[in-house]
């Protein structure tokens, strides 16, 4: 069944095909969208990226630069989107940053105003400023659905997150507010709090190692979360399949959020 047959989008944070948004892709492909793709500037970044996208029997993807740190970058990107595509159905945000002298045990403290705000910048501001570029086009369409990718650090403490939690906590909160100012456009936004997989962006982590086999004997599924099972849901929030669903956070987790202890 394809959930997202005449459906096109943008995904931001393949980095290779271990990312959370290949994962997404891969689903969104499945299901019969039409997918493009923005990677980090610099040749390997767009090798890289490229790579990954191929993988997935995408030949020649539509694929453009953007460092989410800059407006101008964003502004270009979306340009570019609208030029080429009709319409926009989905939009995925699956970027985040710290500076990962702080992502360890002990260190949140140490967190200067700058690696306080570059985190919550590159890692929450820019899902707003995502939905406010994407606003115009996915108007185009008769609406759309945006999601963003969350972690449960965002709600308790999980050691070493540090300043990536309180990233989250922002992110998820931004994705409320957007929800109540675009749901009148028909604009969906959710949030996937996604379990522990093994990234780039989890590596920078320190001491996350332990998780893994941690979940697999206490989560009520005991099993890690795939990549599989995010990607799953996000089409399942960006198809019709949710329609009445905005301003939520889902956790894709295997159920570890609902533990006490
Ligand atoms: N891996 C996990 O355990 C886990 C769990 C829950 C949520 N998440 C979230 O999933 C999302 C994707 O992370 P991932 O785990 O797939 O790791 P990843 O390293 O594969 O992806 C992170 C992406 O962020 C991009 N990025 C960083 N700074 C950027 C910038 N300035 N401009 C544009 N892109 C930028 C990177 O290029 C990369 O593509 C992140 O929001 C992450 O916090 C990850």
């Amino acid at each position: 069944m394809a959930l997202l047959a005449g459906k096109s989008g943008l995904i931001i944070g393949i980095a290779n095909d271990r990312s959370y948004a290949w994962h997404i892709a891969k689903a969104f492909l499945e299901h019969g969208a039409t997918c493009a793709f923005t990677h980090l500037p610099g040749e390997r970044s767009e090798h890289r990226t490229r790579r990954a996208i191929e993988s997935l029997g995408v030949t020649n993807p539509w694929l453009v630069p953007m460092d989410a740190g800059k407006d101008e970058d964003i502004a270009t990107a979306f340009e570019k989107y609208a030029a080429a595509f009709p319409r926009m159905d989905f939009l995925v945000h699956s970027i985040a940053f710290a500076d990962r002298d702080i992502l360890s045990p002990g260190k949140f403290i140490n967190t200067t105003r700058a690696q306080y705000t570059s985190a919550v910048d590159i890692s929450a501001y820019t899902l707003l400023a995502f939905a406010r570029a994407a606003r115009p086009i996915m108007a185009r369409s008769g609406g759309g659905s945006i999601m963003g990718m969350s972690y449960y650090g965002a709600d308790k403490v999980v050691p070493g997150y540090n300043v990536m939690g309180v990233a989250k906590a922002a992110l998820e909160c931004t994705g409320r507010y957007l929800a109540s100012e675009l749901g009148p456009d028909k604009i969906r936004v959710n949030l996937i709090s996604g379990g522990y997989l093994r990234t780039l962006a989890a590596s920078a982590v320190a001491g996350t190692d332990s998780i893994s086999e941690r979940v697999e004997q206490q989560a009520p599924l005991r099993r890690n979360v795939e990549g599989a099972d995010v990607g799953k849901t996000a089409v399942y929030l960006a198809s019709d399949l949710s329609s009445g669903v905005t301003g939520e956070t889902v956790f894709v987790d295997c159920g570890v959020n609902i533990l006490g202890a």
